[in-house]
């Protein structure tokens, strides 16, 4: 096994002043860059690990809430800066402080009147107006590098001056995006419209559900430890915990997971409710082939072999992403003679399958995310139109590709955490259409993103499950 570097989980992000102890101008420029770098087609995680440790905490509850309300965001900046801003970095800075602001002045000042973020306040930053402005000012004179650019100063005057401004006039500034449903929904407007088609009667509360952050659920490794052990050690320590199904586990309490109770032992693995429903689908019995087609960073796998005592092929394209597996699958103590994992390309089975045929297949597949926002609210905003339909031609590819892996009567789960139709519904159907060896098979269906609703119910993700029998 290669040894890799441990990741760098955290729990879910519940902002608050307190957890924000960086300097303010500091923590602002860095979260500005990130999400200039996010604008610039980066994903949120990739950009924060480039910040600096000592402000990666601070910055992340800053971006992670930006990327959430960036509709609104976006849309105070651009009307109150009409012409463009050459400094993507000033740019973002100044659509993060506006919404700094908003939260500020209703929370402090009981301001009316209510703005689209109003619901999602409690879990919002918050700082006092006057420092907010001014450590958004001394945001700007920040440069990266050493050599500063012309017009810095210009720069600080302008992001004071649109800050005070908004002080003075914000319900002019709220009137004047209330129709603009960027701005209320924030969710992109061709994303919005396909949902209100797919979903007529739902898609307002898949938008607010998908904005709320998510809580932290586990999934109890049942070979280590029993729900019972897990929940104990939990409350031991001064956190919330409670099961709330056959394997899940909800905790509130933050920190660091790697230092939370029993996960050096394997105890647990962090997995959406949403994504837990996988395993439990493919009709696990000991002794059985079981092909997991898209294995990293392995969530799945794991719980696959949690389930029962199966020879586990775990693919993935990401040779990087696999050790994650592996590493994981050590931590927990599942990385026996009974699991191969294989970099290979699935699209190519000549090329490294042996041609014996699989009793199961997980084919979790990639997608465009759309029912995973909760975690990654940055999908939001580098998802482009184009790429649903490029992802559901790969994902039909892959499943051709995978059909003729599977033994007759066995079973193949198609997983996509989207919850668009074409990486859905309609890819099955048109699946079935193409395989007429192929039989549905009673599964979860479509998984809408929902929120937390009260004690012992955490929210979750939104997936697409189906279940394929392969007709001998
Ligand atoms: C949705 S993720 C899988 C998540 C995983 N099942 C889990 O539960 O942790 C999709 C994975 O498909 C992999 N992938 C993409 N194209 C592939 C290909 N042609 N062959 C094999 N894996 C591929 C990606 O590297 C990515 O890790």
């Amino acid at each position: 096994m290669t040894p890799v570097s441990k990741p760098n989980y955290h729990s879910p992000i519940q902002a608050s002043a307190e957890s924000i102890s960086a300097p303010l101008a500091q923590l602002l420029f860095a979260s500005a860059e990130a999400l200039a770098a996010v604008q610039a087609g980066r994903s949120l995680t990739q950009a924060l690990g480039l910040v600096n440790l000592s402000l990666r905490s601070g910055v992340q509850a800053l971006t992670y809430y930006a990327m959430r309300h960036w509709g609104l965001a976006s849309a105070l900046r651009d009307w109150a800066v009409k012409k463009p801003l050459e400094n993507p970095i000033t740019r973002e800075l100044i659509a993060l402080s506006l919404l700094l602001l908003d939260v500020s002045m209703q929370k402090n000042e009981s301001a009316e009147p209510a703005s689209p973020q109003s619901p999602y306040l409690d879990q919002a930053p918050l700082y006092g107006a006057h420092t907010l402005v001014d450590q958004s000012v001394q945001a700007a004179r920040m440069v990266r590098g050493g050599q500063k650019p012309v017009g810095l100063e210009a720069q600080a005057k302008l992001v004071n001056a649109v800050l005070r401004r908004f002080q003075r006039e914000r319900p002019q500034f709220l009137a004047a995006v209330k129709e603009d449903p960027l701005a209320t929904y924030a969710f992109p407007l061709w994303w919005q419209q396909k949902l209100k088609k797919q979903y007529p009667a739902q898609y307002v509360e898949i938008m607010h559900a998908s904005r709320l952050p998510p809580q932290l659920t586990l999934r109890v490794n049942r070979r280590r430890a029993t729900q019972q052990e897990v929940v104990s050690a939990f409350i031991e320590k001064g956190y919330t915990a409670q099961a709330i199904s056959e394997w899940a586990i909800m905790v509130q309490g933050g920190g660091a997971i790697e230092r939370m109770p029993g996960y050096e032992q394997g105890w647990w693995s962090v997995q959406d409710l949403g994504a837990q429903f996988a395993a439990p689908q493919l009709k696990l019995k000991s002794g059985m082939r079981v092909l997991d087609a898209c294995a990293a960073p392995g969530g799945k796998a794991a719980h696959i072999l949690e389930i029962a005592n199966v020879d586990l092929t775990a693919v993935d394209l990401s040779a990087a992403r696999l050790e994650r597996v592996q590493e994981s699958l050590t931590r927990l103590g599942l990385d026996g003679d009974n699991v191969t994992i294989l970099p290979a390309n699935i699209l190519k089975p000549d090329a490294w399958w042996n041609g014996v045929p699989f009793d199961a297949i997980l084919a979790d597949l990639p997608c465009s995310g759309s029912g995973v926002v909760k975690h990654h609210p940055d999908i939001l905003w580098l998802r482009r139109q184009e790429d649903v339909a490029n992802l559901a031609k790969q994902q039909r590819h892959m499943l051709d590709a995978l059909w003729p892996l599977l033994k007759p009567s066995g079973h193949l789960l198609f997983v996509t955490c989207s919850i668009f139709t074409e990486e859905g519904e309609r890819q099955i159907e048109q699946f079935l259409s193409r395989w007429p060896d192929a039989k549905r098979c009673d599964a979860t269906g479509i998984l809408l993103p929902q929120s937390p609703m009260g004690e012992g119910q955490p929210g979750h993700d939104g997936f697409y499950y189906a279940l394929l029998e392969r007709q001998a």
